[in-house]
């Protein structure tokens, strides 16, 4: 059957589409309809991160649709699947972060954290980064820089600032009457910017001092793409509220603010019901994310990530069109001379059966994220990929 996608009513959210019909996906392969095999090195941007039809996923998502979907709203019930997640996540967290609300999607938990920050401080500006993501909806677009994603949707949130990341003089627009900090630890779309310790130290030390609460967005960086079960975890600095997504839902869409429960208990009175959605830690989503962290938390997993992170890394140094690489785990940009060389790459890599991708916000460089799980044999088989779109570069 032709896709449907292009010619009936299905919305198209990117003038780019690919076009490729996928049939199933396993391991680190997608299969198409026309019988093709593509490696996939985004991992659906950041999600797929122990692959794809992670058996044990499956076996917990099944389990759950025999035992109940949606219950009621707003926490009235006790739902298994979610303590579970819950304790399961906030077994991996420093004590502060001791509190989770699971949401439907990484922009839901940032604009919880909007909230939540100013509900906790009783203040109402907010700092954020020159070049984040944290979201599409108007509360975290508005706290994302990128203006060409956001003049069209003007009116926006007012109240916030941006600041330059490692940047320590502009520490001092953090005052008394900021409500929240909001920085991803690593920026994604940006282009994976590393954040110097010694600054993000003195970052939580400002925000300590005055009073503001800083929040870190993991939806991306977060759940073992840096090797570590959290970015944060790199820079022995921990936030005051963590907003996770992407990964954390095995494949399922789930999003999760987390913080301490005496500022998360502020969300239920004054107003009553302060952040509620009718869906938000949906039990199939939350039994998929318990899954993915009990596989996550097997001791092999990272440490391999990190391996073959570095193996990449290595491989990709050798080419002598690629002018910088960022690399945290397995969270890759790596830049070259242009624009157009990074469509070239990007191109050649799809055709011979590599799924690489773009940043939005850092057009000359690209993205490789491939899942935690990736073998050195899949991993070499890549670099020959790559290597050829790139030795076919003028
Ligand atoms: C760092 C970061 N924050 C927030 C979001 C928004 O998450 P979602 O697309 O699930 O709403 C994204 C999505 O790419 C992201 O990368």
């Amino acid at each position: 059957m032709k896709s449907l996608f292009f010619n009936q009513g299905l919305a198209q959210t990117t003038p780019f589409p690919l076009g490729i019909e996928i049939a199933r996906a396993e391991g680190i392969y997608f299969y198409t309809e026309s019988g093709n095999r593509i490696m996939d090195f985004v991992s659906g941007v950041g999600v797929s991160n122990l692959g794809h039809g992670n058996l044990k996923i499956k076996e917990a998502i099944h389990a759950q649709v025999e035992k109940h979907l949606h219950t009621m709203v707003y926490g009235e019930f006790i739902q298994a699947s979610q303590t579970k997640a819950a304790a399961l996540l906030t077994g991996l967290l420093p004590e502060r972060l001791n509190c989770c609300y699971f949401v439907n999607s990484g922009t839901e938990a940032n604009e919880a954290a909007i909230k939540l920050v100013k509900r906790a401080t009783g203040r109402k500006k907010i700092i954020s980064f020159i070049g984040s993501y944290h979201g599409s909806t108007t509360g975290s677009m508005a706290i994302s820089y990128n203006e060409k994603k956001k003049s069209a949707f003007r009116p926006l949130m007012p109240g916030v600032e941006f600041i330059r990341l490692n940047n320590w003089e502009d520490l001092n627009l953090i005052t008394e009457e900021i409500a929240g900090v909001f920085l991803e630890t690593v920026q994604g779309d940006a282009g994976v910017r590393i954040p110097n310790p010694l600054y993000l130290s003195a970052l939580r030390k400002k925000c300590t001092e005055v009073g503001a609460l800083l929040v870190f967005d993991e939806i991306q960086c977060g759940m073992g793409r840096t090797a570590k079960h959290f970015a944060f975890e790199h820079f022995n600095v921990i936030p005051d509220i963590l907003t996770l997504g992407k990964a954390l839902g095995g494949g399922l869409p789930i999003g999760c603010l987390v913080a301490n429960k005496n500022q998360m208990e502020l969300l239920s009175f004054d107003p009553l019901l302060g952040h509620i959605s009718t869906f938000a830690g949906h039990p199939v989503a939350c039994a998929a994310a318990a899954a993915f962290l009990e596989e996550l938390n097997q001791p092999h997993i990272l440490p391999h990530a990190e391996a073959i992170g570095q193996y990449l890394e290595r491989e990709l140094s050798t080419f002598k069109h690629v002018k910088e690489i960022r690399r945290i785990g397995l969270y890759f940009a790596v830049d070259m001379e242009s624009e157009e060389v990074v469509q070239q790459m990007v191109d050649s890599n799809l055709e011979q059966g590599l799924l690489s991708f773009w940043f939005l916000s850092c057009p000359w460089s690209f993205r490789i994220a491939p899942p935690l799980i990736t073998t050195f044999e899949e991993a070499e088989k890549a670099i020959n990929i790559m290597r050829k779109s790139h030795d076919k570069i003028a």
